[in-house]
């Protein structure tokens, strides 16, 4: 039986950024709170199915489906904080020539500009989904991916280090559906490269 976590939405001060306004932070911050508050409560339903000590047979249809609904759920509440967390008002375009990031991207990548295309590559994707530049923490590469929803194409063990949300509802009231690449560059504009340079593991090693 799981023991029960609660999780308490984060606050984040993201007033003044570029080119993404206060009315889609605002409602974006709502739909955040909608995921811990989802998760908390599956958490809390999932954790019933045990008062008695086991999932009985008849169980197993709503034990299933609230289980998968968990798993996107909880990285829904996950992955925000760290999009939410990897922006800030003044941020920079790019990260200094000198910081942890961009001397692991040029390892990893061969160059910074090769990662960023590949980065902005996948947040063109069509669909409903993350661009998410992970670390290996065991040979410390980086690595950029695309997660369908909010659960699909995570790596297990990775760390995430820059994440960025194009689902359309993170830039729909400032953009038009086919101005994404907008977006991106506003995103873009607002990195905190400070905290993705926090996120990563202290030593780099392109081995
Ligand atoms: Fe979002």
């Amino acid at each position: 039986m799981n023991k029960q976590t609660t999780y308490t939405p984060k606050q984040f001060d993201l007033k003044g950024l570029n080119g993404i306004s206060e009315k889609t932070l605002e409602m974006h911050f709502k739909l955040y709170e909608g995921y811990v508050k989802e998760t908390n409560r599956l958490t809390q339903r999932i954790n019933e199915f045990f008062a008695d000590g086991q999932v009985d047979q008849e169980e197993m249809p709503a034990y299933s489906e609230l289980t998968r609904r968990l798993g996107f759920e909880f990285n829904g509440m996950l992955l925000h904080q760290y999009y939410f967390g990897n922006l800030k008002r003044g941020g920079g375009d790019r990260p200094d020539r000198n910081s942890a990031f961009h001397q692991a991207a040029e390892a990893s990548f061969g160059r910074y500009d090769l990662w960023r295309a590949d980065f902005i590559g996948i947040g063109k994707m069509r669909g409903v989904g993350w661009a998410i530049c992970y670390q290996d923490p065991v040979r410390k590469h980086l690595s950029n991916h695309w997660i369908t929803l909010h659960e699909v194409g995570n790596v297990a063990g990775f760390t995430p280090i820059l994440v960025m949300d194009v689902w359309e509802h993170a830039f729909l009231l400032d953009y038009e559906p086919s101005e994404r690449p907008q977006y991106i560059e506003a995103f873009f504009s607002n990195v905190d490269w400070e905290t993705v340079d926090k996120r990563l593991a202290a030593e780099h090693s392109a081995a």
